[in-house]
C-alpha cells in the first residue's frame, strides 16, 4: 500500500481520518479546478459528468454497506447529521428509546432534546466490564412499548465493537427498529446491512471511509422513508414542477446543494477501499491495534480500557497514566515526540462514568488508520513508557 509522504504521526483518525489516498486530493482538486458546478442542477456536459461521478459515489457506497441498491444511501454532511435526521424524523411524543452509555454526543444531544422538549421516554442501558452493552440489561429494557433501539456500532472511546445482531434480534423480537451508529466502523470492518438486523445505519464519510470532512452517509432500509420525515426541506433538483416534498427515495432527504467536491473525494476514497479490500484493511488496522495494546500492556502505571478480544475492537485504543492528565499527556506526545492523538471525553460523557475515568478528565486516544505503520505504533508506545516512567520518578 502506498503511503503519502508524511513526517507527521497522526494517531487520531478516529476524529477524522489523515492522510487521505492521493486519489481524494486529486478528485477534490480535479472537481474545484475543472468542474465547479452544481450536482442535479444542470443539463451541460460538465454537469453530467458529475452526476455520473455522483451516481458511482453512492453505488460504492451501496456496495460496502451491502444496501439493496445505491437509492436506500442518503448523502449526509457528517454522521451527526445523519443521526439527527433519522432521529428527529423518526421520534414522536410517546415513543420509547432504549440506548446505550457508550454513544456519542451525536446521539445523547438529539435524544435530550427529544426526551427534554418531544415528549419521548429514553433509557440508557450499562456496559459490561469489556465495554459492551450488557445483553441482559437490554433484554429487560426493550419491552413491547420501545419503539427505537440505538446503538454505536463500535465506541468511540474504547473501540469496543458492540453485538449487532444480538441487538437486533432483541429489538425486533418487539417490533422496534434499530438504529446503528457506525461512525467507528464504516470502512474499518465489513458491514452488510442486508444480512444485519439493521433498519437504518448512519455513518460519516470522513473517518474510516477516508473522504472529505463535510461528508457522511445514512442507510434506510426499504420502507423507512414512511417513518423518517425528512428534516431538511427544499429544492432537489428533481420534481420541481411541484412545492411538495418529493417522497422518492434519495432525493426526498436531500435537500439543497449538495457537497460536490466533498462527494468527488469520497468517491475517489471508496474506490481506493475497494481497491485495497475491505478485509485486507481490516486485518491491517487490526494488526496495528494488536501491536498497540500489546505494547502498552507491559508499561507500568498504564490503564487502558475496552475489550481485551482483539476480535471485539476497532483501532480505537483509550489510555491513562498514572498521576497525569490525559490533556497533558497528549501535550506532551505532540510537542516532545510528534505524536498526534486526542485527549478528553472525545464527545461521549456517559461511557466516562461506567469506565471511571470521568474524574481524571478522560482518556488519552489513539486511533488508527490505513496509512499508520509498525513504526508509528512503536513510537507512540515508546513515547508514553517514557512518560510513564518520568511519572514514576516523580
Ligand atoms: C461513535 C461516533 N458517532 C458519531 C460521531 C459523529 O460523526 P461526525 O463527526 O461525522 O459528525 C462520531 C465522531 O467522532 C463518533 O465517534
Amino acid at each position: 500500500m502506498t503511503q503519502p509522504v508524511s513526517t507527521r504521526r497522526y494517531l487520531d483518525n478516529a476524529a477524522t481520518s489523515w492522510p487521505k489516498p492521493d486519489a481524494v486530493y486529486a478528485a477534490v482538486d480535479a472537481y474545484q479546478r475543472e468542474c465547479g458546478v452544481a450536482v442535479g442542477r444542470g443539463a451541460t456536459r460538465i454537469a453530467t459528468g458529475l452526476a455520473i461521478t455522483v451516481d458511482r459515489c453512492r453505488q460504492r457506497a451501496a456496495r460496502l454497506l451491502g444496501a439493496e441498491s445505491a437509492n436506500r444511501v442518503v448523502f449526509t454532511f457528517n454522521g451527526t447529521d445523519g443521526l439527527n435526521l433519522a432521529l428527529n424524523g423518526l421520534l414522536q411524543p410517546g415513543d420509547r428509546v432504549v440506548t446505550s452509555v457508550a454513544e456519542h454526543n451525536s446521539v445523547l444531544r438529539p435524544l435530550w432534546a427529544q426526551r427534554e422538549f418531544g415528549g419521548v421516554e429514553v433509557e440508557y442501558a450499562p456496559l459490561d466490564d469489556q465495554g459492551l452493552v450488557n445483553r441482559d440489561a437490554l433484554r429487560e429494557l426493550v419491552t413491547p412499548e420501545t419503539t427505537l433501539v440505538v446503538l454505536t456500532h463500535a465506541s468511540n472511546v474504547t473501540g469496543t465493537i458492540q453485538p449487532i445482531e444480538d441487538a437486533g434480534e432483541i429489538t425486533h423480537s418487539v417490533g422496534a427498529l434499530l438504529l446503528v451508529d457506525a461512525a467507528q466502523t464504516a470502512g474499518h470492518v465489513p458491514i452488510d446491512v442486508s444480512s444485519l438486523p439493521v433498519d437504518i445505519l448512519a455513518c460519516s464519510g470522513h473517518k474510516g471511509l477516508l473522504g472529505p470532512l463535510g461528508t457522511g452517509l445514512l442507510y434506510l432500509c426499504p420502507g423507512m422513508e414512511e417513518l423518517v420525515f425528512p428534516m431538511r426541506l427544499g429544492g432537489t433538483g428533481s420534481q420541481s414542477e411541484t412545492d411538495e416534498q418529493p417522497a422518492t427515495m434519495p432525493d426526498r432527504y436531500e435537500s439543497g446543494n449538495h457537497n460536490a467536491p466533498g462527494i468527488a473525494g469520497l468517491d475517489a476514497a471508496l474506490g481506493w477501499i475497494e481497491e485495497q479490500g475491505i478485509d485486507a484493511l481490516h486485518q491491517q488496522s487490526g494488526a496495528l491495534t494488536d501491536q498497540l495494546i500489546e505494547g502498552l500492556r507491559t508499561i507500568d502505571g498504564v490503564q487502558m480500557y475496552g475489550s481485551s478480544t482483539p476480535a471485539e475492537r476497532v483501532g480505537v485504543v483509550s489510555l491513562n497514566i498514572d498521576g497525569i492528565a490525559p490533556h497533558e499527556v497528549a501535550t506532551i506526545l505532540d510537542q516532545n515526540f510528534g505524536i498526534e492523538v486526542r485527549p478528553g471525553f472525545h464527545c461521549a460523557p456517559l461511557i466516562h462514568k461506567s469506565l471511571g475515568t470521568d474524574s481524571l478528565g478522560g482518556t488519552v486516544r489513539m486511533s488508527v488508520g490505513p496509512f499508520n505503520t509498525a513504526d508509528d505504533i512503536e513510537a507512540a508506545v515508546s513515547a508514553i513508557r517514557e512518560i510513564a516512567e518520568a511519572m514514576r520518578t516523580v
